[in-house]
């Protein structure tokens, strides 16, 4: 039985109820975390209130820093300990596991270095005056994130909040709440003042739902699907407040005929596999020049067909899928295509001893998909990807954007100015050229364009997100 923080203290829900934690691998229920209330995050966002005029906010921008890095540094020390408890909690592959936590580390580095260099500005004015501009953090910011990558998220989402002096309030998703659980005791222990960081766990649909409309936050940071993202913002103009949202993805991978293969197929396929798809910028589109259509995808079978699939501890290419409801709803997908006559390309295999209660789909190959079906432009959000042939460059690029989403995209060729130009014309927040990068890379500018949200995380831009300015102009004479 887990408790959660408001505060410095670890405490149960209000009324007392719980929600149990299940394992994807097996099904069964392992702990249980507190079922928190509206009444849980009125406290928890006035515990975030108080630590602006605290311990908190007294400090200066490089004491922050430092107890930053002293977080990130303890969250090394525990680096295996961190990764088990994530790879029982999202039934992760230990490797994987184990490469979030050390992402989660990185984020409170890069910010920890962050917290006392986005500076202000002077300004020139009329004679008489002198005008400056100060960096402030923006007060009280909620957190809502969501179980596909709970470690890497919390500090993606966190460690910039953190490092410009905000008071945070964090809603883990109900799946995967113990890696933040756990994350907090360390903090604490790494000297984070009371209050700064506070923890509500429970259903989107109640602490979710309390948190981004309460009265008393400053900002909304938001991950997951479009339909919440959407009552997010909806929740956010309501208090007038600013809301970075990160959503869906259907990123392209777009193939040219001059494309160096033996590079590009490994890292095609575990773009989509990475995670059993579930990763918001998942590479799942795989378009390739008509020329070479055949032969390019053929490529990509043979190697999608080695994909093994299995628990954190057999340490596979990767595991389950969250919950039942994704489990439907990938199959669902899957069930579909195959209905529709879309061929299947290459099937990845499930580990024979893997428990038949796991929430285990097996990765599939689709091609060709028809450009209007369902798998060619909605999100699966699972180990499924969709090939489809494109003509010239024109094509690509109009094919590339013929989604409602903007998140990621690849360009694979070895022609220059084609890379360039393609990667110019393609609506995405990142464009990866003959490489891709699916998580990670916490100095990289990251975010959706189009339908895939607006805001940026990651990298500097994040520190100017979740602070805001003040202009004093001084008469002097
Ligand atoms: P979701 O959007 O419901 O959950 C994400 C977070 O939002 C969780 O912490 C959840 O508790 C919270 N939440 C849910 N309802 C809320 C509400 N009314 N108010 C405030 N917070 C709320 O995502 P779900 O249902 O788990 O997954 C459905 C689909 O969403 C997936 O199949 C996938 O397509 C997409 N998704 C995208 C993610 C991404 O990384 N962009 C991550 C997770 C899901
Ligand atoms: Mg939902």
């Amino acid at each position: 039985m887990k408790n959660m923080l408001i505060g410095d203290q670890w405490v149960s829900a209000s009324d007392g109820r719980t929600l149990s934690v299940v394992s994807p691998s097996d099904g069964r229920a392992f702990d249980e975390i507190p079922r928190g209330t509206a009444q849980d995050v009125d406290r928890a966002v006035q515990a975030a209130r108080t630590s602006l005029t605290g311990a908190w906010g007294q400090l200066n921008a490089s004491e922050r820093g430092r107890i930053m890095m002293r977080i990130a540094q303890k969250v090394l020390d525990h680096e295996e300990e961190l990764a088990q408890i994530e790879a029982k909690d999202t039934g992760k592959p230990m490797t994987t596991a184990r490469n979030d936590i050390k992402v989660l580390a990185r984020y409170f580095e890069f910010y920890a270095g962050g917290a006392d260099k986005l500076h202000g500005e002077t300004i020139p004015f009329l004679n008489g005056h002198q005008v400056s501009l100060l960096r402030e953090p923006l007060g009280v910011t909620a957190h809502i994130i969501p179980w596909n990558y709970p470690a890497q998220m919390l500090g993606r989402t966190l460690a910039p909040a953190l490092a410009m002096g905000n008071g945070t309030v964090l809603k883990p998703a109900e799946d995967t709440s113990l890696s933040a659980i756990r994350f907090a005791e360390l903090a604490l222990e790494a000297g984070l003042p009371a209050g700064a960081l506070n923890i509500v766990t429970g259903l989107g649909e109640e602490v979710g739902a309390a948190l981004s409309g309460h009265p008393g936050i400053d900002f909304i940071s938001f991950t997951g699907s479009n339909e919440v993202g959407t009552l997010i913002q909806q929740a956010a103009a309501k208090n007038a407040v600013k809301c970075v949202l990160e959503l869906g993805g259907k990123s392209p991978q777009i193939v040219f005929d001059d494309v160096d293969v033996e590079r590009a197929v490994p890292i095609i396929v575990r773009a989509i596999v990475q995670n059993a798809g579930q990763t918001c910028t998942a590479g799942s589109r795989l378009l390739v020049q008509r020329s070479i259509y055949d032969s390019f995808v053929a490529k990509v079978a043979e190697a999608f067909a080695k994909v093994r699939v299995g628990t954190p501890e057999m340490d596979l290419d990767c595991g389950p899928v969250m919950n039942p409801a994704q489990h439907q709803r990938v199959q669902r997908y899957i069930d579909q295509a195959r209905e529709q006559g879309i061929p299947v390309l290459a099937e990845g295999q499930i580990a024979a001893d893997a428990p038949a209660t796991g929430h285990f789909v097996k990765p599939t190959l689709f091609g060709p998909v028809p450009r209007t079906a369902a798998l060619a432009c909605e999100e699966v959000f699972g180990p499924v990807l969709a090939a489809m042939p494109f003509e010239d460059e024109a094509d690509a690029i109009a094919l590339a954007n013929g989604t409602e989403y903007g998140l990621l995209a690849a360009v694979w060729t070895e022609n220059a100015g084609r890379l360039h130009r393609v990667a110019k014309s393609v609506k995405a927040g990142q464009v990866f050229m003959n490489c891709y990068g699916a998580g990670g890379g916490v100095e990289l500018p990251f975010g959706g364009t189009k339908r895939s949200g607006h805001g940026r995380e990651k990298g500097f831009l994040a520190l100017e997100e979740v602070s805001t300015t003040k202009t004093l102009v001084h008469y002097h004479g």
